[in-house]
């Protein structure tokens, strides 16, 4: 299996994606910070299904992180990255470097209003302004036509959305289904950091979310189910839950009820480790 070629210019990239637009040929993205995992490739495979040509990029982009720390423990694994990428056989692995995405005297911030004032939105400032800045960029400069994230991160899969529309960016998002660990943890780079013993504790926060929704769909409310789904997680060891919240797909409005298509979403802290995950209710 031969490695991907990785390219860490804008210019460098461009030269192959003109090309490909030239002999009209459908280029698909897979927006990544690296550490890549089951749930990553999923989105390549994807991908690689709906496109001709696929490009994969990889930036931890600085502007998304609200904590320096965070920015500086995130995992970092190119090598190991591109050799998970081999085995798909797609086009380019785009690796910028800093300068190629936020040049000197970059001043421009892409933000998207109300689907970000809550949730992680609301715990992360700033976060989905990098997010929605980054992967206008990414967008731009791949000239994808395809886009494939996670729903995982659903909130960020909403946002995206609106700002292709919103910017008439001509890409369509495309979302795909969330990947799991065996016990029905949510897959994430982030899980790289918990511990072992942090990781035994980690699937409590979905058994919670389950026995939820399972509550919710039996016409229970989103309060009192709420409250103890809470009790239950931090019972299981985790520090803090952020937000565990019933809210409506589209607009992200918080429901009492799922009286329209909806979501159950969750933020919660783990020996210093901050997972999230979210389920179809
Ligand atoms: O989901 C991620 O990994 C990042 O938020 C993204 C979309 C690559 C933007 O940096």
């Amino acid at each position: 299996m031969t490695l991907p070629p990785i390219l860490r210019s804008k210019a460098a990239l461009q030269e192959k994606t003109q090309a490909w637009k030239m002999a009209g040929e459908v280029v698909g993205v897979v927006p990544t910070m690296g550490a890549l995992h089951d749930g990553h490739l999923s989105l390549v495979a994807a991908a690689k299904q709906a496109c001709d040509r696929v490009i994969v990029t990889i930036f931890v982009n600085p502007t998304q992180f609200n904590n320096p720390d965070d920015l500086e423990n995130y995992p970092r694994t190119e090598q190991d990255d591109a050799a998970k990428l081999a085995r798909f056989g797609i086009d380019a692995v785009y690796v910028p470097d800093v300068d190629q995405i936020y040049p000197a005297g970059f001043a421009t911030t892409v933000s998207v209003a109300g689907l970000t004032d809550v949730l992680c939105g609301a715990h992360r400032p700033g976060h989905f302004d990098g997010v929605a800045t980054v992967v206008t960029k990414l967008f731009r400069q791949t000239m994808a036509d395809k886009a494939f994230f996670g729903q995982k991160d659903f909130q960020q899969l909403q946002v995206v959305r609106r700002l292709s529309m919103d910017l008439d960016l001509g890409v369509d998002v495309v979302g795909c289904p969330t990947i799991r660990e065996e016990d029905g943890l949510a897959m994430s780079s982030r899980n790289l950091l918990l511990s072992d013993r942090a990781r035994v504790k980690a699937p409590a926060l979905n058994e919670a979310m389950e026995a939820m929704a399972e509550g919710l769909r039996a016409g229970g409310n989103a309060t009192d189910l709420g409250a103890a789904a809470r009790e239950r997680i931090l019972k299981a060891g985790f520090n803090e839950v952020e937000y565990l919240d019933l809210r409506a797909n589209d607009d992200l409005s918080l429901l009492e009820t799922p009286d329209r298509p909806a979501r159950l979403l969750a933020a919660a802290w783990l020996a210093g480790v901050r997972l999230i995950d979210n389920i179809a209710v």
